[in-house]
Protein backbone atom coordinates (compact mmCIF):
# COMPACT_ATOMS: atom_id res chain seq x y z
CA UNK A 1 0.00 0.00 0.00
CA UNK A 2 1.73 2.98 -1.42
CA UNK A 3 0.34 6.81 -0.06
CA UNK A 4 -0.90 7.44 -4.22
CA UNK A 5 -2.86 4.19 -3.60
CA UNK A 6 -3.83 4.88 -0.29
CA UNK A 7 -5.13 8.17 -1.54
CA UNK A 8 -6.94 6.78 -4.63
CA UNK A 9 -8.65 4.24 -2.55
CA UNK A 10 -10.65 7.24 -0.67
CA UNK A 11 -10.88 9.11 -3.87
CA UNK A 12 -12.59 6.06 -6.12
CA UNK A 13 -14.77 5.37 -3.25
CA UNK A 14 -18.26 5.36 -4.68
CA UNK A 15 -17.37 6.61 -8.25
CA UNK A 16 -18.39 4.35 -11.42
CA UNK A 17 -15.74 2.63 -13.05
CA UNK A 18 -16.19 5.16 -16.18
CA UNK A 19 -13.30 5.96 -18.22
CA UNK A 20 -13.81 9.81 -16.79
CA UNK A 21 -14.18 8.39 -13.21
CA UNK A 22 -10.90 6.71 -13.48
CA UNK A 23 -9.05 9.69 -15.43
CA UNK A 24 -10.08 12.19 -12.77
CA UNK A 25 -8.89 10.38 -9.81
CA UNK A 26 -5.41 9.65 -11.93
CA UNK A 27 -5.30 13.38 -12.33
CA UNK A 28 -4.77 13.19 -8.74
CA UNK A 29 -2.54 10.66 -7.83
CA UNK A 30 -1.36 8.75 -11.14
CA UNK A 31 -2.97 6.12 -13.84
CA UNK A 32 -1.60 3.04 -12.01
CA UNK A 33 -2.56 3.97 -8.69
CA UNK A 34 -6.44 5.27 -9.71
CA UNK A 35 -6.38 2.06 -11.49
CA UNK A 36 -5.63 0.08 -8.72
CA UNK A 37 -8.23 1.65 -6.62
CA UNK A 38 -11.07 1.24 -9.00
CA UNK A 39 -10.31 -2.28 -9.19
CA UNK A 40 -10.10 -2.75 -5.71
CA UNK A 41 -13.47 -1.45 -4.95
CA UNK A 42 -15.26 -3.80 -7.90
CA UNK A 43 -13.17 -6.42 -5.80
CA UNK A 44 -14.61 -5.56 -2.53
CA UNK A 45 -17.97 -5.34 -3.91
CA UNK A 46 -17.66 -9.15 -5.21
CA UNK A 47 -15.94 -9.86 -1.87
CA UNK A 48 -18.68 -8.70 0.38
CA UNK A 49 -20.68 -12.10 -0.97
CA UNK A 50 -17.58 -14.06 1.60
CA UNK A 51 -16.61 -11.42 3.93
CA UNK A 52 -18.34 -8.78 6.38
CA UNK A 53 -15.20 -6.72 6.23
CA UNK A 54 -15.00 -6.83 2.45
CA UNK A 55 -14.58 -3.15 2.55
CA UNK A 56 -11.82 -2.43 4.43
CA UNK A 57 -10.06 -5.78 2.56
CA UNK A 58 -7.67 -5.88 -0.32
CA UNK A 59 -7.98 -8.59 -2.75
CA UNK A 60 -6.41 -10.20 -5.95
CA UNK A 61 -8.93 -11.41 -8.53
CA UNK A 62 -7.64 -14.92 -8.01
CA UNK A 63 -6.75 -14.19 -4.40
CA UNK A 64 -10.68 -13.55 -3.77
CA UNK A 65 -11.80 -16.12 -6.05
CA UNK A 66 -10.07 -19.19 -4.07
CA UNK A 67 -10.44 -17.54 -0.75
CA UNK A 68 -12.59 -19.42 1.76
CA UNK A 69 -15.50 -18.01 2.81
CA UNK A 70 -15.36 -16.35 6.45
CA UNK A 71 -18.00 -18.69 7.87
CA UNK A 72 -16.10 -21.89 6.38
CA UNK A 73 -12.63 -20.21 7.52
CA UNK A 74 -14.24 -20.01 10.85
CA UNK A 75 -14.90 -24.02 10.92
CA UNK A 76 -11.68 -24.98 9.58
CA UNK A 77 -9.62 -23.35 12.59
CA UNK A 78 -12.66 -24.68 14.75
CA UNK A 79 -11.91 -28.38 14.08
CA UNK A 80 -7.74 -27.37 13.97
CA UNK A 81 -8.01 -26.39 17.11
CA UNK A 82 -10.92 -28.77 18.65
CA UNK A 83 -9.76 -29.28 22.37
CA UNK A 84 -11.61 -32.91 22.09
CA UNK A 85 -8.72 -34.04 19.21
CA UNK A 86 -6.39 -36.82 20.35
CA UNK A 87 -3.49 -35.41 19.26
CA UNK A 88 -2.88 -32.04 21.33
CA UNK A 89 -2.27 -28.84 20.06
CA UNK A 90 1.67 -28.16 19.78
CA UNK A 91 3.59 -24.82 19.38
CA UNK A 92 1.05 -23.29 17.49
CA UNK A 93 -1.20 -22.91 14.11
CA UNK A 94 0.39 -23.10 10.26
CA UNK A 95 -1.83 -21.25 7.53
CA UNK A 96 0.72 -23.38 4.79
CA UNK A 97 -0.91 -21.62 1.63
CA UNK A 98 -1.93 -18.16 2.97
CA UNK A 99 -3.85 -16.24 -0.09
CA UNK A 100 -5.22 -13.51 0.49
CA UNK A 101 -5.40 -14.71 4.09
CA UNK A 102 -9.35 -15.54 4.69
CA UNK A 103 -8.16 -18.72 6.61
CA UNK A 104 -5.52 -16.81 8.48
CA UNK A 105 -7.89 -14.55 9.68
CA UNK A 106 -10.02 -17.23 11.52
CA UNK A 107 -6.95 -19.35 12.76
CA UNK A 108 -5.31 -16.37 14.32
CA UNK A 109 -8.34 -16.20 16.07
CA UNK A 110 -7.77 -19.22 17.96
CA UNK A 111 -3.79 -18.80 18.69
CA UNK A 112 -0.63 -17.95 17.36
CA UNK A 113 -0.25 -18.24 13.85
CA UNK A 114 2.68 -18.68 11.21
CA UNK A 115 1.06 -17.68 7.69
CA UNK A 116 3.44 -18.56 4.57
CA UNK A 117 3.01 -17.81 0.54
CA UNK A 118 4.88 -18.22 -2.24
CA UNK A 119 3.67 -15.04 -3.73
CA UNK A 120 4.65 -12.05 -1.88
CA UNK A 121 1.58 -10.22 -2.96
CA UNK A 122 -0.46 -12.58 -1.20
CA UNK A 123 1.31 -12.67 1.89
CA UNK A 124 0.88 -8.62 1.97
CA UNK A 125 -2.45 -9.01 1.54
CA UNK A 126 -3.06 -11.63 4.45
CA UNK A 127 -1.11 -9.00 6.49
CA UNK A 128 -3.58 -5.98 5.71
CA UNK A 129 -6.60 -8.77 5.85
CA UNK A 130 -5.24 -9.51 9.11
CA UNK A 131 -5.23 -6.05 10.42
CA UNK A 132 -8.54 -5.10 8.91
CA UNK A 133 -9.89 -7.43 11.74
CA UNK A 134 -7.46 -6.55 14.57
CA UNK A 135 -5.52 -9.31 14.54
CA UNK A 136 -1.32 -10.36 13.50
CA UNK A 137 0.44 -13.55 12.33
CA UNK A 138 4.37 -14.15 11.25
CA UNK A 139 3.19 -13.71 7.55
CA UNK A 140 6.43 -14.97 5.23
CA UNK A 141 6.95 -15.74 1.88
CA UNK A 142 8.39 -19.12 1.49
CA UNK A 143 7.70 -22.32 0.26
CA UNK A 144 5.35 -23.93 2.94
CA UNK A 145 7.29 -27.71 2.21
CA UNK A 146 10.29 -25.76 3.61
CA UNK A 147 8.86 -25.01 6.85
CA UNK A 148 9.29 -27.40 9.81
CA UNK A 149 5.58 -28.97 10.60
CA UNK A 150 6.32 -31.36 13.62
CA UNK A 151 4.61 -29.24 15.89
CA UNK A 152 2.39 -27.38 14.72
CA UNK A 153 -1.53 -27.84 13.73
CA UNK A 154 -1.41 -27.34 10.09
CA UNK A 155 -4.14 -26.24 7.48
CA UNK A 156 -3.29 -26.08 3.94
CA UNK A 157 -5.43 -25.22 1.19
CA UNK A 158 -3.45 -26.23 -2.28
CA UNK A 159 -3.33 -24.00 -5.29
CA UNK A 160 -5.89 -26.06 -7.95
CA UNK A 161 -5.49 -24.26 -10.48
CA UNK A 162 -2.57 -23.36 -13.43
CA UNK A 163 -2.07 -21.46 -16.07
CA UNK A 164 -4.94 -23.16 -18.46
CA UNK A 165 -7.59 -22.61 -15.21
CA UNK A 166 -8.89 -25.15 -12.87
CA UNK A 167 -7.36 -28.85 -12.30
CA UNK A 168 -8.07 -32.12 -11.15
CA UNK A 169 -4.94 -33.67 -11.07
CA UNK A 170 -3.77 -33.88 -7.85
CA UNK A 171 0.15 -33.54 -9.28
CA UNK A 172 -0.86 -30.16 -10.92
CA UNK A 173 -1.73 -28.46 -7.57
CA UNK A 174 0.21 -26.03 -5.76
CA UNK A 175 2.41 -27.59 -3.31
CA UNK A 176 1.74 -30.87 -5.70
CA UNK A 177 -0.48 -33.37 -3.21
CA UNK A 178 1.67 -36.00 -2.76
CA UNK A 179 4.32 -33.51 -1.13
CA UNK A 180 1.38 -31.89 1.07
CA UNK A 181 0.54 -35.81 1.90
CA UNK A 182 4.09 -36.67 3.11
CA UNK A 183 4.52 -33.43 5.17
CA UNK A 184 0.82 -33.56 6.53
CA UNK A 185 2.33 -36.70 8.13
CA UNK A 186 4.99 -35.06 9.95
CA UNK A 187 2.82 -32.46 11.29
CA UNK A 188 1.07 -32.71 14.93
CA UNK A 189 -2.19 -32.44 12.90
CA UNK A 190 -3.40 -31.00 10.01
CA UNK A 191 -6.44 -30.39 7.93
CA UNK A 192 -6.09 -30.37 4.08
CA UNK A 193 -9.12 -28.51 1.53
CA UNK A 194 -9.61 -30.11 -1.41
CA UNK A 195 -12.48 -30.10 -4.05
CA UNK A 196 -15.25 -33.08 -3.47
CA UNK A 197 -14.79 -33.69 -7.34
CA UNK A 198 -11.89 -35.66 -6.51
CA UNK A 199 -12.02 -39.46 -6.36
CA UNK A 200 -12.60 -41.41 -3.08
CA UNK A 201 -9.29 -43.27 -3.69
CA UNK A 202 -7.23 -39.17 -3.39
CA UNK A 203 -9.56 -37.77 -0.83
CA UNK A 204 -8.92 -41.35 1.66
CA UNK A 205 -5.25 -40.80 2.17
CA UNK A 206 -5.94 -39.28 5.36
CA UNK A 207 -7.15 -40.42 8.49
CA UNK A 208 -10.60 -38.75 8.58
CA UNK A 209 -12.39 -37.21 5.87
CA UNK A 210 -15.05 -34.30 6.02
CA UNK A 211 -17.01 -32.95 3.42
CA UNK A 212 -18.32 -29.34 4.04
CA UNK A 213 -22.06 -28.23 2.77
CA UNK A 214 -22.35 -24.57 2.86
CA UNK A 215 -24.62 -22.71 0.79
CA UNK A 216 -26.65 -25.30 -0.29
CA UNK A 217 -23.45 -26.98 -2.36
CA UNK A 218 -20.98 -29.43 -0.80
CA UNK A 219 -17.99 -26.68 -1.20
CA UNK A 220 -15.28 -28.89 -0.54
CA UNK A 221 -13.45 -32.12 0.96
CA UNK A 222 -11.52 -31.48 4.04
CA UNK A 223 -8.67 -34.72 4.24
CA UNK A 224 -7.97 -34.65 8.45
CA UNK A 225 -4.41 -36.09 9.42
CA UNK A 226 -3.96 -36.99 13.39
CA UNK A 227 -7.50 -36.89 14.06
CA UNK A 228 -9.54 -40.28 14.37
CA UNK A 229 -12.61 -39.78 12.72
CA UNK A 230 -14.19 -41.62 10.10
CA UNK A 231 -16.36 -39.64 7.13
CA UNK A 232 -18.43 -37.14 7.98
CA UNK A 233 -20.53 -34.28 6.56
CA UNK A 234 -20.57 -30.68 8.41
CA UNK A 235 -23.20 -28.44 7.80
CA UNK A 236 -22.27 -24.92 8.21
CA UNK A 237 -25.40 -22.69 8.55
CA UNK A 238 -26.96 -25.55 10.70
CA UNK A 239 -23.29 -26.88 12.18
CA UNK A 240 -24.69 -29.89 12.17
CA UNK A 241 -22.97 -32.95 11.53
CA UNK A 242 -23.38 -36.82 10.10
CA UNK A 243 -21.73 -39.79 9.57
CA UNK A 244 -21.60 -42.23 6.45
CA UNK A 245 -23.96 -44.33 7.02
CA UNK A 246 -24.96 -46.82 3.43
CA UNK A 247 -28.72 -46.76 2.32
CA UNK A 248 -30.50 -49.85 3.63
CA UNK A 249 -33.09 -50.26 1.06
CA UNK A 250 -34.22 -48.27 -2.15
CA UNK A 251 -37.68 -48.28 -3.92
CA UNK A 252 -38.99 -48.03 -7.42
CA UNK A 253 -42.26 -45.51 -6.49
CA UNK A 254 -42.26 -42.95 -4.09
CA UNK A 255 -44.05 -43.46 -1.10
CA UNK A 256 -45.94 -40.41 0.32
CA UNK A 257 -43.35 -38.23 0.45
CA UNK A 258 -39.80 -37.32 -1.70
CA UNK A 259 -36.78 -36.08 0.10
CA UNK A 260 -33.47 -34.28 -1.74
CA UNK A 261 -30.81 -35.16 0.38
CA UNK A 262 -27.93 -32.04 0.80
CA UNK A 263 -25.53 -32.26 -1.59
CA UNK A 264 -22.37 -33.28 1.07
CA UNK A 265 -24.56 -35.98 2.39
CA UNK A 266 -24.80 -37.39 -0.67
CA UNK A 267 -20.91 -36.95 -1.36
CA UNK A 268 -20.53 -38.43 2.20
CA UNK A 269 -22.66 -41.42 1.27
CA UNK A 270 -24.50 -41.04 4.43
CA UNK A 271 -27.59 -41.10 3.18
CA UNK A 272 -28.86 -44.15 5.49
CA UNK A 273 -28.82 -42.01 8.39
CA UNK A 274 -32.06 -40.87 7.82
CA UNK A 275 -34.12 -44.57 7.88
CA UNK A 276 -35.65 -43.22 4.45
CA UNK A 277 -35.55 -45.47 1.17
CA UNK A 278 -33.37 -44.36 -1.95
CA UNK A 279 -35.61 -43.70 -4.94
CA UNK A 280 -34.76 -45.82 -8.27
CA UNK A 281 -31.13 -45.17 -9.21
CA UNK A 282 -31.25 -41.51 -7.99
CA UNK A 283 -28.49 -41.46 -5.38
CA UNK A 284 -30.02 -38.04 -3.73
CA UNK A 285 -33.76 -38.64 -3.50
CA UNK A 286 -35.33 -40.72 -0.82
CA UNK A 287 -38.33 -41.55 -0.06
CA UNK A 288 -41.16 -42.34 2.73
CA UNK A 289 -44.38 -42.38 4.75
CA UNK A 290 -44.15 -39.46 6.87
CA UNK A 291 -42.28 -36.34 6.52
CA UNK A 292 -38.78 -35.75 8.29
CA UNK A 293 -37.69 -32.47 9.88
CA UNK A 294 -33.45 -32.63 8.90
CA UNK A 295 -31.63 -29.66 7.70
CA UNK A 296 -29.65 -32.13 5.29
CA UNK A 297 -33.03 -32.79 3.45
CA UNK A 298 -35.42 -30.62 1.18
CA UNK A 299 -38.92 -32.38 1.79
CA UNK A 300 -42.11 -33.02 -0.77
CA UNK A 301 -45.53 -34.12 -0.60
CA UNK A 302 -46.43 -36.30 -3.78
CA UNK A 303 -49.40 -35.39 -5.60
CA UNK A 304 -48.44 -37.66 -8.76
CA UNK A 305 -45.84 -40.41 -9.76
CA UNK A 306 -45.94 -42.10 -13.36
CA UNK A 307 -43.45 -43.08 -16.04
CA UNK A 308 -41.74 -39.99 -17.69
CA UNK A 309 -44.17 -39.26 -20.20
CA UNK A 310 -44.91 -35.29 -20.82
CA UNK A 311 -48.64 -35.90 -22.28
CA UNK A 312 -49.41 -37.66 -18.54
CA UNK A 313 -47.48 -34.97 -16.98
CA UNK A 314 -49.50 -32.01 -18.80
CA UNK A 315 -52.49 -34.07 -17.70
CA UNK A 316 -51.95 -34.55 -14.08
CA UNK A 317 -51.05 -31.36 -13.80
CA UNK A 318 -54.46 -30.11 -15.34
CA UNK A 319 -56.49 -32.58 -13.32
CA UNK A 320 -54.64 -31.33 -10.17
CA UNK A 321 -54.44 -27.47 -10.79
CA UNK A 322 -50.79 -27.20 -10.74
CA UNK A 323 -48.53 -25.12 -11.81
CA UNK A 324 -44.74 -26.67 -12.45
CA UNK A 325 -42.48 -24.26 -10.79
CA UNK A 326 -39.16 -26.05 -11.19
CA UNK A 327 -37.92 -29.40 -12.44
CA UNK A 328 -35.49 -31.46 -10.82
CA UNK A 329 -33.65 -34.06 -12.01
CA UNK A 330 -30.75 -36.70 -10.88
CA UNK A 331 -29.24 -39.26 -13.20
CA UNK A 332 -31.47 -38.05 -16.44
CA UNK A 333 -30.04 -35.97 -19.59
CA UNK A 334 -32.65 -33.13 -20.33
CA UNK A 335 -32.48 -29.48 -19.69
CA UNK A 336 -34.46 -28.73 -16.51
CA UNK A 337 -35.62 -25.14 -17.84
CA UNK A 338 -36.77 -25.75 -21.56
CA UNK A 339 -38.93 -28.95 -19.76
CA UNK A 340 -40.49 -26.67 -16.72
CA UNK A 341 -41.81 -24.35 -19.53
CA UNK A 342 -43.26 -27.29 -21.85
CA UNK A 343 -44.87 -28.80 -18.75
CA UNK A 344 -45.73 -25.57 -16.93
CA UNK A 345 -49.78 -25.72 -17.00
CA UNK A 346 -52.07 -23.14 -16.12
CA UNK A 347 -52.92 -24.22 -12.32
CA UNK A 348 -52.55 -22.39 -9.42
CA UNK A 349 -51.00 -24.96 -6.86
CA UNK A 350 -47.18 -24.62 -7.32
CA UNK A 351 -45.54 -27.80 -7.99
CA UNK A 352 -42.06 -29.42 -8.53
CA UNK A 353 -41.32 -32.41 -10.80
CA UNK A 354 -38.86 -34.69 -10.12
CA UNK A 355 -36.98 -37.26 -12.42
CA UNK A 356 -34.67 -40.35 -12.06
CA UNK A 357 -34.04 -43.40 -13.05
CA UNK A 358 -34.67 -46.83 -12.40
CA UNK A 359 -32.60 -48.95 -14.94
CA UNK A 360 -33.12 -47.56 -18.26
CA UNK A 361 -36.34 -45.90 -17.71
CA UNK A 362 -37.29 -42.56 -16.50
CA UNK A 363 -39.45 -41.86 -13.96
CA UNK A 364 -41.32 -39.07 -13.03
CA UNK A 365 -42.87 -37.03 -9.76
CA UNK A 366 -45.10 -34.18 -9.11
CA UNK A 367 -44.92 -33.25 -5.76
CA UNK A 368 -45.40 -29.88 -3.29
CA UNK A 369 -42.43 -28.57 -1.31
CA UNK A 370 -43.00 -28.58 2.50
CA UNK A 371 -40.85 -26.23 4.78
C1 LIG B 1 -6.19 -21.66 -2.77
S1 LIG B 1 -5.08 -20.36 -2.34
C2 LIG B 1 -5.26 -20.25 -0.61
C3 LIG B 1 -6.51 -19.48 -0.20
C4 LIG B 1 -6.60 -19.21 1.26
N1 LIG B 1 -6.90 -20.41 2.02
C5 LIG B 1 -7.69 -18.17 1.55
O1 LIG B 1 -8.78 -18.58 1.97
O2 LIG B 1 -7.47 -16.99 1.29
C6 LIG B 1 -3.53 -21.15 -2.54
C7 LIG B 1 -2.31 -20.27 -2.29
O3 LIG B 1 -1.18 -21.16 -2.18
C8 LIG B 1 -0.04 -20.48 -2.62
N2 LIG B 1 1.01 -21.49 -2.86
C9 LIG B 1 1.13 -22.34 -3.90
N3 LIG B 1 2.19 -23.16 -3.71
C10 LIG B 1 2.73 -22.83 -2.51
C11 LIG B 1 3.83 -23.33 -1.73
N4 LIG B 1 4.58 -24.34 -2.18
N5 LIG B 1 4.08 -22.76 -0.53
C12 LIG B 1 3.30 -21.74 -0.08
N6 LIG B 1 2.27 -21.23 -0.78
C13 LIG B 1 1.98 -21.77 -1.96
C14 LIG B 1 -0.53 -19.72 -3.85
O4 LIG B 1 0.33 -18.64 -4.12
C15 LIG B 1 -1.93 -19.28 -3.39
O5 LIG B 1 -1.90 -17.99 -2.84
Amino acid sequence: MTPERELALGLAEGRAATPKEIARVAEEVGDEAARWAFTQWALRERGCAKFGRARQMLFTREGLEMATHERVAAFHAELLTDEGCPIPLGSGLLDATCGIGADTVALARQGQTTACDLDPEHAALTLHNLAVHGLLADVQVTDCLTLDWSDKAVFVDPQRRTGRGRTLDPQSFSPPFDAVVAKCRTARRAVVKMSPMLPDEVLEQGDGLDFVSHGGECCEALMLFGFSHGRRAYQVETESWIDASPLASTLDDPLGYVFEADPAAIRTHALGEFGLAGLGDSNGYLTGFEPVGSPWLASFRVLWHGAFREDKIREATRELGLVVRAVKKRGVDIDPEKLRKKLAGQGKRPAVAILYKVGKSVRAVLAERIP
